[in-house]
């Protein structure tokens, strides 16, 4: 994923002045995204093996099982569905075999189902499957998208060229400026996600990226591809614990409008465990991340939906504060994070990331209530309501999590 080509020194960057002084827009890019956003995504369960029937079974299947109207509305098309080359106007086409009524039509049928389309393009020359990428071209593809109906767009960056003089980052802000103003310009609200971070992660410019992508648009991908799906069990656990870790230390970078991207949930048909499936939604509503799922939602099996349906986790992860949860404890075996939400209560994790069950407690001032106060609350996923004292005592068991939605008592 992280591949990038060098191209000829005269091959010249074509995005207009970079607005760097422009400040973070306080409801964030477009006025969208106010809360993290939700659907569907083809990429981890089918990478290129996608057509226009499967795009549209996977939409229906949104809407039959009920996850649509609990927020899942967007459908995204992720890398190839486009051809390798554009057409003799410079337009982008999509691949005829995979998609023979075209993007538009896919748009169409989307909203008709009363869900939105998301689709996929790259920043740089190609997209990371070796297709058209959108370099020198934001204008034309924004215009494009905008007429296709399209509604959100995920921008790779694969094959950025590397720029004579300017430094990566800088030439990754101007792609990622170049398109925002391009979305601008198109007479379409599209929500944007920037992968830009993704390709920093590790070097000294990552908070660099991460301090600007804000600006441009409403979520970013920054860190390594979550495992795909047909990947283990045990090697998707140890993924979205990576991708958990990573992305738990960002709190300060999101917030309403503009949101931190630990990448797909791989709840459903992926070999985790009901607990391990049950931790990553956990996680991912904890830090507000968009929860985009990635799996055949046509034989989702009722464990996985209601997982996936749990309307007080996925409120955890819409509260309208918009605040990412804070790790307070990190231990080799085990993580508590606390989340204040709109109104006063807190969404509390404990989670245990070993082999064997344990006993996990932590203080009320440790999250966050004040130190002497008692706790009442309410187990999100088997709905009991318990009182506490001062502190709070959990058994988890291994690779589960506890998740508790507490209030000061009296
Ligand atoms: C990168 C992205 C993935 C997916 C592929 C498509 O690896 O991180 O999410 O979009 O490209 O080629």
């Amino acid at each position: 994923m992280f591949a990038k080509i060098a191209v000829a020194a005269a091959l010249a960057l074509a995005s207009p002045a970079v607005a760097h002084t422009a400040p973070v827009p306080s409801s964030g890019y477009h006025g969208l995204a106010a809360t993290p956003p939700m659907g569907w995504n083809d990429w981890s369960y089918y990478q290129c093996n996608i057509d226009q029937k499967l795009i549209l079974d996977q939409g229906r299947a949104l809407v039959r099982s009920g996850l649509a109207v609990k927020g899942y509305n967007t459908v995204t098309t992720d890398d190839c569905w486009m051809t390798k080359t554009r057409d003799a106007s410079g337009n982008l086409v999509s691949d005829p075999q995979k998609f023979p009524d075209g993007m538009a039509y896919v748009g169409r049928q989307l909203h008709a189902m009363g869900l939105k389309f998301g689709i996929y393009e790259d920043a740089g020359t190609q997209t990371c499957g070796g297709y058209a990428g959108s370099w020198q071209h934001y204008d034309a593809d924004a215009r494009l998208f905008a007429k296709w109906g399209v509604d959100y767009l995920k921008l790779d960056g694969c094959n950025v060229p590397s720029i004579p003089g300017q430094s990566g980052q800088e030439t990754y802000r101007q792609a990622y400026a170049g398109m925002s103003q391009a979305l601008q310009h198109s007479g379409r609200k599209i929500v944007f996600s920037e992968s830009a971070p993704a390709y920093f992660q590790g070097t000294s410019d990552w908070y660099t990226v991460l301090g600007w992508v804000a600006r441009y648009g409403n979520l970013w991908r920054e860190g390594t591809d979550i495992a795909l799906g047909q990947e283990s069990g045990a090697a998707k656990w140890k993924s979205l614990l990576g991708n958990y870790d990573y992305n738990a230390p960002l709190v300060k970078y999101a917030g309403p409008g503009h949101w931190n991207d630990p990448d797909f949930l791989l709840v459903g048909d992926s070999g985790l465990t009901a607990d391990e499936m049950q931790t990553q939604l956990t996680l991912w509503a904890e830090m507000s991340a968009p929860l985009i799922s990635s799996t055949d939602l046509t034989k989702l099996s009722p464990q996985a939906l209601s997982i996936l349906g749990n309307r007080d986790i996925i409120a955890v992860d819409q509260d309208r504060a918009g605040v990412q949860g804070t790790r307070v404890v990190h231990t080799g075996t085990h993580d508590v994070l606390t989340k204040p939400l709109a109104g006063g209560d807190r969404a509390v994790v404990f989670l245990n990331r070993g082999d064997a069950p344990l006993t996990i407690g932590a203080s009320a001032g440790t999250l966050g209530f004040g130190k002497a106060q008692h706790l009442s609350g309410k187990d999100l996923v088997t709905k009991r309501t318990s009182s506490y004292g001062s502190s709070v005592t959990v058994q988890v068991r291994p690779h589960a999590t506890v998740m508790l939605r507490l209030r000061a008592a009296g």
